[in-house]
């Protein structure tokens, strides 16, 4: 099964004596080409979904699936690899290192997976041209507005042209319009690149571009259309 898929997944936290349950087996399969977006109320399990889905959590139960690949029988060392290759994370905030520039937020995630090419400069910058950031090559995030530097994280999560898509309330930082422009570009690059993508939004207005909605209630997922 390429994409992305949990079977049965529960997550438990253990806060002292008591038992969170975060996520009560939950299951979903994402192939590739497919927008899912996941709505529902705080505290629902909505962030640890996406943390369980791109192995920042290790799930209590149930299996978390990567194209094809168990997550939960690789080595750490596979694992990050894994995530590093596969997976295109976006965040609510963006989470930009401090005393690099735009361009370089990029290439650092090329330089944890081996050497800068020329190839890739010139991807990294056509990606933020893209996103609208071509003339913020050489800035520092404390000289960008938040809309700038969500923009700058987006186009992070796409330099290793990620299998998977991972996206944390996107547009949570963004006017109507942004908001708008960064979703469809999400869209379009799970469209014209194939990707698999899941996006968690409290804002209606995106669903539009999605596949499918789900929706997040104590834990238990369940399509909403
Ligand atoms: N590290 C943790 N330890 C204990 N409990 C946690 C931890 N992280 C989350 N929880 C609990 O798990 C449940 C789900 O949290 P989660 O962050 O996944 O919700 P969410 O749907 O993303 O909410 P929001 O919309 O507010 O971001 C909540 O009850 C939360 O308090
Ligand atoms: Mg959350």
């Amino acid at each position: 099964m390429s994409g992305i898929a949990l079977n049965h997944v529960s997550k438990f936290y253990h806060e002292g004596e008591h038992k969170v349950v975060a996520l009560n087996d939950v299951s979903l399969h994402v192939k590739p080409g497919e927008f899912v977006a996941i709505i529902g109320p705080s505290g629902s399990g909505k962030s640890t979904f996406l943390s369980v889905a791109g192995a920042l959590l290790q799930a209590s139960e149930g299996d978390v699936i990567l194209n094809d690949k168990k997550i939960a029988g690789l080595s750490p060392k596979s694992l990050s690899k894994a995530r590093l290759d596969e997976i295109g994370f976006i965040l609510q905030t963006s989470n930009l290192v401090p005393y690099l520039t735009v361009i370089d937020q990029l290439l650092l995630v090329k330089k944890m997976t081996g050497t800068v090419t020329h190839a890739d400069k010139v991807f990294a910058r056509e990606l933020l041209t893209d996103l609208g950031l071509g003339t913020k090559l050489k800035k520092f995030p404390d000289q960008l507005s938040g809309g700038e530097r969500q923009r700058t994280a987006i186009a992070r999560a796409f330099i290793n042209d990620p299998t998977i898509i991972l996206a944390d309330e996107p547009t949570a930082s963004l006017d109507t319009n942004r908001a708008h422009e960064v979703v469809k570009l999400i869209a379009k690059e799970v469209k014209t690149r194939n990707k698999a993508a899941i996006m968690v939004t409290h804002d209606e207005r995106m669903l539009t571009y999605c596949d499918k909605v789900y929706r997040m209630e104590d834990g238990c997922l369940t399509l909403q259309s």
